[in-house]
C-alpha cells in the first residue's frame, strides 16, 4: 500500500500508527520504519521486519521540543543544541523515563530523540498523536533508503509506505550523546562537527566512529558494532588525487568491476562507472551515495571501488558511511604505492 501527503492519507497513517501498525515514512534524512513508541508490541514488529539485532536501540521522533519531556529527561546541553538545530537532521541521546517500553531503547537507560524538519514527517507525528520510534526503513545491514522505491526493494509490499519523494539529505541524522559531562559525536551527519563545536566547544568524536573498534572494545553506541551499508561485492574505498586514484583503480579493475566515482572523473576509468556527484560538493555526494551503493550491488559486480571525499563538513559524514560500507578498507593512493594489489 502506498500513501501520499494528502490530508486523508496523513489521517489514515496517523491512526494506523497509533493503533500499533508499522509504516515506512519519509524524513529529511532517510525513510524511517515507524511505530508508536509507547507500544512495545508495535516496536517489536520493526525489529522483526528489519531483522535488526534486538540490542540496537531506536530513535524516537517528536513534533515539538517540549514533547521530549514526556518520555525523557532533557538536560542543559540538550536545550542548547535543540534551540539551535531542531527541527533538523540531528538526534540527541539523553536519559529516558520509565514509561518508554524497553524494546525502544534495547534495555538501555537512555533514549535517542529527534525532531525532524520534513513537513510531512511533522504532520504524520501530529496525526499519530504519539511519539514515533523509527530506525531507517531498510533491511538491517543494507544502505538506508532515500526513496520509497528503496523501501519497496527491501520489503516488497509487506510494509505500507508514505511516498514523499527523495529525501533531502540522503544520509542519516547526526547523533550526539549527552549522557556524560562531555558531549560525544556518535554519527556524523548534516549538522557537522564544526557546527556542533560552536555550541558545545568540548564535543569529542566517539571512539569507533572513524576507526575500527577492536573485537573486545565495548562501543559507545550499539549501532557502531553492526555491519552497515555493505554491498555484497568486495568493496574498497579509494582516496587521493584523481591521477593517482585512476591509475590505482584501472590497474586493479577486472571485467566485472564497478567504480563509484566523482562526476568529473567518469570518463577516466576502464571499468563501468556510477557517478555520485562532484568531489567539491559533499551535499550532492551525501544525497546520492546510498542510491549509488544500491545500484552498484544490483549489477552483481565482483568488486567495487568507491572514491572518497575530503573529511571536512558534510564530507566527514560521507566518509564515515564509506568506512562502514568498505569494512574500513580505504586506500590512500597519494601515500600508497599504486601498483599494490587489493
Ligand atoms: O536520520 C535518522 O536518524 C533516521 C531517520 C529515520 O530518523 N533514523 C536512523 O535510525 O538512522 P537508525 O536506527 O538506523 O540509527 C540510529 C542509531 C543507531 O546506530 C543506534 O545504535 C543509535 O542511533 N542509538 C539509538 N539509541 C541510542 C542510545 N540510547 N544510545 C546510543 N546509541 C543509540
Ligand atoms: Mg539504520
Amino acid at each position: 500500500m502506498i500513501y501520499h501527503d494528502t490530508d486523508k492519507d496523513i489521517k489514515a497513517v496517523g491512526k494506523l500508527l497509533r493503533n500499533g501498525e508499522i509504516i515506512a515514512i519519509p524524513t529529511e534524512t532517510v525513510y524511517g520504519l515507524a511505530a508508536n513508541a509507547y507500544d512495545g508490541n508495535a516496536v517489536r514488529k520493526i525489529f522483526e521486519a528489519k531483522r535488526r539485532p534486538c540490542d540496537n536501540p531506536l530513535i524516537v521522533h517528536i513534533a515539538d521540543i517540549s514533547a521530549a519531556n514526556e518520555f525523557a529527561e532533557p538536560n542543559e546541553m540538550f536545550y542548547k543544541l535543540a534551540e539551535k538545530f531542531m527541527p533538523g537532521p540531528i538526534t540527541l541521546i539523553i536519559p529516558k523515563k520509565d514509561n518508554l517500553p524497553d524494546e525502544v531503547c534495547a534495555g538501555l537507560l537512555s533514549v535517542a530523540v529527534r525532531y525532524p524538519d520534513h513537513p510531512t514527517t511533522q504532520k504524520i507525528i501530529k496525526a499519530a498523536g504519539v511519539p514515533l520510534a523509527a530506525p531507517s526503513a531498510n533491511l538491517s545491514g543494507s544502505p538506508s533508503p532515500t526513496t520509497a522505491k528503496h523501501v519497496i526493494d527491501d520489503f516488497g509490499d509487506h510494509i505500507p509506505v508514505l511516498d514523499a519523494g527523495k529525501c533531502r539529505c540522503g544520509l542519516e541524522s547526526t547523533v550526539v550523546s549527552l549522557l556524560g559531562g562531555t558531549p560525544v559525536l556518535l554519527r556524523p551527519g548534516f549538522i557537522t562537527n564544526e557546527m556542533l563545536k560552536k555550541v558545545l566547544p568540548n564535543i569529542t568524536i566517539g571512539q569507533g566512529v572513524m576507526e575500527d573498534l577492536g573485537n573486545n572494545e565495548k562501543p559507545l553506541s550499539p549501532g557502531l558494532k553492526h555491519r552497515h551499508y555493505a554491498p555484497k561485492a568486495d568493496t574498497t574505498g579509494v582516496r587521493g588525487r584523481t591521477e593517482n586514484a585512476v591509475h590505482f583503480i584501472n590497474h586493479n579493475s577486472g571485467n566485472n568491476t564497478i567504480v563509484i566515482c566523482f562526476d568529473e572523473e567518469k570518463n577516466l576509468y576502464t571499468a563501468k562507472t556510477i557517478s555520485y556527484g562532484r568531489a567539491d560538493n559533499p551535499e550532492q555526494l551525501a544525497s546520492n551515495l546510498f542510491d549509488a551503493l544500491r545500484k552498484a550491488d544490483a549489477g552483481h559486480p565482483e568488486n567495487i571501488f568507491i572514491r572518497t571525499p575530503e573529511t571536512d563538513g558534510i564530507g566527514l559524514a560521507v566518509y564515515n558511511r564509506l568506512l562502514r560500507a568498505t569494512g574500513f578498507h580505504i586506500i590512500d593512493t597519494d601515500t600508497t604505492h599504486t601498483e599494490e594489489s587489493v
